[in-house]
């Protein structure tokens, strides 16, 4: 599977979003290395603070079917932006934790926009595991 196809595979999961309160869907796809590919959209919550996002719903769905950072291979997301959608600051916390840390993140838009970045480059300093020692 190439860039493309898993942009696509995030926009189409956007179709999935539960978004009734802010009403901006957001889709992610992660990629394995023996080639699955695992989706997750928004989903919100009346009671706010629950609300999902797409990134973290997606590396939720891989672990639940068996799969951890050392089987990634690449993060795509999408939203309706004007810009490539870039994953907000809690999700940058759990994806450094559960991906690998110079592997592809594709942050685009339904406009074709693409910005292709690492975790490492979005969440510098991270707290971590080592941290707890
Ligand atoms: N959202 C995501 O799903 N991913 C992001 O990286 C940014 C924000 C969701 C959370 C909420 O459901 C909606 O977008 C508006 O913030």
């Amino acid at each position: 599977m190439d860039k493309k196809e898993l942009i696509s595979k995030a926009i189409e999961a956007r179709n999935l979003s539960y978004s009734p309160y802010s009403h901006f869907a957001v889709g992610a796809a992660v990629l394995t290395k023996d080639g699955k590919v695992f989706q997750g959209a928004n989903i919100e919550n009346s009671a706010y603070p629950l609300c999902m996002c797409a990134e973290r719903n997606a590396l939720y769905n891989a672990m639940m079917h068996g799969y951890s950072k050392k089987d990634f291979v690449m993060l795509a997301l999408s939203a309706d932006t004007d810009g490539p959608c870039s994953p907000c600051g809690a999700c940058r916390q759990v994806i450094s934790e559960l991906f690998p840390k110079d592997a592809p993140i594709l942050m685009t838009n339904l406009k074709g926009a693409l910005q292709e970045t690492t975790i490492s480059e979005l969440l510098p300093f991270a707290f971590s595991e080592d941290d707890l020692k």
